[in-house]
This record gives C-alpha cells, sequence and structure tokens, in this order.
C-alpha cells in the first residue's frame, strides 16, 4: 500500500461513534446520524492520498439493533476504503456478530477484539463494551490477549483502538463512564514500547493525553459532540459542532518511523488557495 518507493506511509483514519439508527429515525429527536456518516463518507471518498484504512471506534449503531447495522452498512457501501469496527457502549456483540462475521472472530460469544497488519503497522482493537453497562473494561481475558499480541511480530509499531477512553477528560458525566480498569492497560501498555498510540472515542469530542507513557487520542464525533461542560455538576447534554475524524499518518524512516496524528473537520471548505502566484510570489 506505499504509494512511493521515496516516502513510505500508511494511512489510518479514524471515525467514531456514527450512532446509526434505524432508516427514517433521528438520535435524541434531534440529530440526522445517517445524513452525518453519508457526509462523512463523502468526505473520506475526497481524500487525496485516500487512507488505506477506516477504524470505526464505537456506538455504529445507537441501540444495538440489527436493523441499525443494515443501516450502516448501506450508508458505508459507497466507501471505497476497506473499513473496521469495534464495539462501543451503545452496540450489541451478538448482532455485531450476526451483522459482520467476517468481522467477528470464530468464537460465539465474549469480546469482539481483533489484530490486524497493514504494512509496517499492526493495529489492535480492544472491546471495552460491557453488555447492558454504558461503562468500560476490558476483561482478563482481553488483557492477557492483548499482552500476547504485543510480543507477536515486536518490530512492528502497534497502534491500540478501544472505544472508552482510560483517561479522564474533566467533562464528569462521561468521566464515570471511561475505562474502569484503565490501570490493568496501562501496566500491559508500558511493557510494549512498540505500542505508538492509544486511541479512543466515546466522548466524541478531540481530545489528547499520555497514557502509560504513549500519545493518546479521542477521536471527535462524526454528527454530535458531547457538550464540552466542566462543571462537575454539569448535566448531560450534546452540542452539533462542527463533525471531526482522525488521520493516524505513519511515516517510515530510514531507521525508524514517525506517527503523527491530524484532527480534520468534516466538510467542504473554501480553498485550497495558492500561497504564490505564477510567478513564485507571495500572494
Ligand atoms: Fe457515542
Amino acid at each position: 500500500m506505499n504509494r512511493s518507493t521515496e516516502v513510505a506511509q500508511t494511512i489510518v483514519a479514524q471515525i467514531s461513534d456514527p450512532h446509526i439508527k434505524r432508516p427514517g429515525e433521528v438520535a435524541y429527536g434531534v440529530i440526522d446520524t445517517a445524513q452525518a456518516l453519508g457526509r462523512c463518507v463523502q468526505f473520506l471518498n475526497s481524500l487525496v492520498p485516500k487512507p488505506d484504512i477506516v477504524v470505526v471506534s464505537g456506538d455504529i449503531a445507537d441501540s444495538g439493533r440489527d436493523e441499525e447495522y443494515r443501516h450502516f452498512q448501506e450508508l458505508m457501501a459507497p466507501l471505497v476504503i476497506p473499513f473496521v469496527i469495534l464495539p462501543g457502549n451503545h452496540d450489541d456483540r451478538a448482532a455485531i456478530r450476526r451483522s459482520f462475521p467476517a468481522a467477528a472472530d470464530l468464537r460465539s460469544e465474549g469480546p469482539l477484539n481483533a489484530v490486524m497488519r497493514l504494512d509496517h503497522l499492526v493495529l489492535v482493537l480492544l472491546d471495552s463494551s460491557v453488555p447492558g453497562e454504558p461503562h468500560g473494561f476490558l476483561g482478563s481475558d482481553t488483557l492477557a490477549w492483548l499482552d500476547v499480541r504485543l510480543c507477536e511480530d515486536a518490530e512492528s509499531p502497534a497502534l491500540i483502538f478501544l472505544h472508552h477512553p482510560p483517561f479522564v477528560t474533566g467533562i464528569r458525566h462521561m468521566d464515570v463512564q471511561n475505562l474502569r480498569n484503565a490501570d490493568a492497560l496501562a501496566e500491559v501498555v508500558a511493557r510494549h514500547e512498540r505500542v505508538r498510540l492509544v486511541a479512543a472515542g466515546h466522548v466524541h469530542r478531540a481530545a489528547f493525553t499520555l497514557f502509560a507513557g504513549v500519545p493518546a487520542v479521542i477521536a471527535p464525533g462524526i454528527s454530535h459532540a458531547v457538550a464540552l461542560d466542566l462543571d462537575p455538576a454539569g448535566l448531560p447534554a450534546f452540542r452539533l459542532e462542527t463533525p471531526g475524524l482522525y488521520l493516524h499518518i505513519w511515516t517510515r524512516g530510514d531507521v525508524t518511523g514517525q506517527l503523527v496524528s491530524h484532527a480534520l473537520p468534516i466538510g467542504m471548505f473554501d480553498g485550497p488557495y495558492p500561497f504564490f502566484d505564477a510567478e513564485g510570489r507571495l500572494r
């Protein structure tokens, strides 16, 4: 998937929290999440160069219904880039297994963890969902599985994706739903220097920190944002802010490589306007 022999780049797009409803329904009485996903797909298709893969970091469906996953697949059908999904707290593992049999592992139940290689990168998708609960938790089986996966192919940088952030954001009503056993994940991550990113969703807004010494992000939502309310007594609320996504770009150098994450607003904006005129003068 390298585009040139001079610069080896791998581009991983991360979109999050589509919250797809059944056709004709809106979320929370206001949000046309299907329209938002359609706009996001169009935007992804317009990128040059195209990302190599799209990771959808949870809350695929709003209520975990089969019809919602069917609707999601219909809306994603025009996407010209391969995509992978992981579950969020609004999802249902059994319904995902029915709707995406190729994405699920062979077990009939349990967490939907996955690992894949993409050029020089290894992507690890963790299932932090807890059936029937809004908060996140990684079971001991998932943590042991992660440790084993990170011992394999140890030369390749690894990016970890999961729905629930393993760190607080200051938005109290969301922080109480975070990954409850973040310390256990940190222990595993800290054992493996090859982990270059921990990327979550759930909060529907871009945020950055360090986690176990590794850059960690939350992806913006592709339709609606959780309101940034830092009052500990603040009530759960959302805003229709400009939606966004990440492009995580791995550039391989002679000896090592570098990961850069771009947060992009989704939309068609005026431009690009060239800085220089035909004679090479700054306009
Ligand atoms: Fe969500």
